[in-house]
């Protein structure tokens, strides 16, 4: 009788120590390798595809850890978005023609856009060019009128290909473009001239803007007829092809 009280003593000992010995091993077990899987996880993602895909499973069972993922793609987005080099189109224009040859510029080159905005606005009779006197004609005579321009680009570094836009004056840019040349080095860049005139062409614009910005390389230039402006889009597709800037 003895004998089977201590044989049954001996087997229930056993069994006691198997059961302690597990529970006191499984929690610390699973936290040493959830944190090991947490630390390396994404270089076994990279090494084991299959492995990464049940982590995402695992990630979606907890909503607020799949809303971390989705918020983290979308600043990725936005960096790339706000890295990514733009073309820009700079013009100006007293009467509205060159800006909607600008518009359809950026339109097609999906650009951004700037218009040159004079602090002292042109009036009407600002620009009667059948006055002599008048200042539009009074700057145009005078080689160091500097109109001064309201405002300023932000960001010009974002920029490698930049469109500039003008009427033709009395055979040259306004002088507001000049101000907007001494303004902004286009060191590296390239410009792309274009204008709108009565029927002038391009007068030269383009050699006098690469005389004002050595380090920049000056592309073709286009001129538009004042009377055409509205139908240019052909024309304009067709002069992105030739230069290169199809979009
Ligand atoms: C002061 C002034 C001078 C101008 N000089 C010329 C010129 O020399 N040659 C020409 O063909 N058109 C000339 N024009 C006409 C403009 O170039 C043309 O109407 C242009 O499309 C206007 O552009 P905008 O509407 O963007 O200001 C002149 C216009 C003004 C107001």
């Amino acid at each position: 009788m003895k004998k089977i009280v201590t044989i049954f003593m001996a087997v229930a000992l056993v069994l006691c120590f198997a059961a302690c010995g597990t529970g006191a091993d499984k929690p610390s077990s699973e936290t040493a390798s959830d944190s090991s899987e947490q630390t390396t996880g994404q270089d076994h993602e990279n090494q084991h595809p299959e492995r990464a895909e049940e982590n995402r499973e695992e990630q979606q069972a907890d909503p607020s850890e799949e809303q971390d993922v989705v918020l983290e793609e979308t600043v990725h987005d936005g960096e790339d978005t706000e890295n990514a080099s733009k073309a820009l189109v700079v013009y100006f224009s007293a009467t509205g023609n060159t800006k909607a040859v600008a518009e359809t510029i950026a339109r097609l080159q999906e650009a951004d856009i700037y218009e040159i905005v004079p602090e002292q606005p042109y009036t009407e009779e600002d620009l009667d060019y059948n006055d002599g006197s008048t200042r539009a004609t009074a700057e145009q005579n005078d080689p160091e009128a500097r109109p001064v321009i309201s405002g300023s680009i932000e960001d010009m570094d974002r920029y490698d290909v930049i469109y500039v836009g003008y009427p033709i004056w009395w055979g040259d840019m306004p002088r507001i473009l000049y101000t907007f040349f001494d303004t902004y080095d286009l060191t590296g860049k390239t410009i792309v001239p274009f204008c709108t005139s009565g029927g002038s062409g391009l007068s030269g614009t383009p050699g006098t803007i690469g005389g004002l910005e050595e380090g920049a390389e000056v592309l073709e230039g286009l001129h538009i007829s004042d009377s055409s402006v509205d139908s240019a889009e052909d024309t304009v597709s067709e002069w992105l092809n030739r230069i290169g800037q199809v979009k």
